[in-house]
């Protein structure tokens, strides 16, 4: 299968006034395969949203590289954690999804409102969702919209930086679920980054494991999850209760 993003040898560093830069990042190299769910996993502090970021351009390259496939503008969209906090508190969820249509262009005025209840369906909100304020909305709502935002600009890669920590555990399992179906259903590659071993384990393919900076494993996700060779996957493995549960049984 082709990949559709291929990232060698990536460095990248914070600068720190009178002292070398700090590297975030130190070196690493992966790729992506068209249409796959691939983790990013790895405790708090270990890398996983500067590289996130660089990804998307949003964080500059100390060295090597992170290259997409030629796509067009607006293909590769980023979700975060704070679905909430993303949402304009004083605009309806309708206004702000017919906003990225207006200011992209993506879609004929007439057409705006039909395309607001399509998008909606599609993360599986009632069209009467588009007259909410984001307050009204749980904070599973919130991703859902959130993850219609990014629909609405027609990605081919979904980038999601932790999109379920700030949710109950029950509401993570549906949000999951989603992305998994988008994925068949557009035909989309998705970048799952999260903390927690028990997220991913549920949808991606294959993972990397992050630990400092540095790729410490990598592979299939249920070689991974069946057979972690680094100490430090064995260790995360062993703090997700379920999942050490499940290698016993
Ligand atoms: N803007 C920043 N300036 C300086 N250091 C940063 C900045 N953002 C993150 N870091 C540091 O880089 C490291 C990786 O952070 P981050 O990529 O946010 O990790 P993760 O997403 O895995 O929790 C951490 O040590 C963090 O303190
Ligand atoms: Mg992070």
């Amino acid at each position: 299968m082709n990949a559709i993003l291929t990232v060698a040898d990536l460095v990248i560093e914070y600068p720190r006034p009178g002292k070398p830069p700090f590297r975030a990042v130190k070196g690493v190299s992966f790729d992506v395969r068209e249409n796959e769910f691939f983790g990013i996993v790895g405790e708090s502090g270990c890398g996983k949203s500067t590289l996130a970021k660089a990804l998307c351009g949003l964080q500059p390259i100390a060295s090597g590289t992170a290259a997409f496939a030629p796509m067009p503008r607006g293909a590769v969209q980023m979700i975060f954690q704070d679905a909430v906090g993303s949402l304009n508190p004083r605009k309806t969820i309708g206004d702000a999804l017919t906003e990225v249509l207006t200011v992209h262009n993506l879609c004929p005025k007439p057409e705006r409102p039909t395309r607001v209840a399509t998008l909606l369906d599609e993360v599986g909100l009632p069209a009467d969702v588009s007259e909410a304020y984001p307050r009204e909305l749980s904070g599973g709502q919130c991703q859902r919209i959130s993850i219609a935002r990014a629909l609405a600009m027609n990605p081919r890669v979904l980038i999601a930086d932790e999109p379920v920590s700030a949710l109950d555990v029950s509401v993570q399992a549906r949000v999951l679920n989603l992305l998994a179906d988008l994925r068949a259903r557009r035909n989309l590659t998705i970048l799952l980054i999260s903390h927690d071993l028990a997220v991913v384990r549920t949808v991606c393919d294959r993972l990397i494991v992050m630990h400092d900076g540095e790729i410490v494993e990598r592979g299939d996700a249920k070689t991974v999850f069946s057979a972690p060779s680094h100490p430090y996957t064995q260790t995360l493995l062993a703090a997700v209760p379920d999942v050490a549960a499940a290698l016993e049984s």
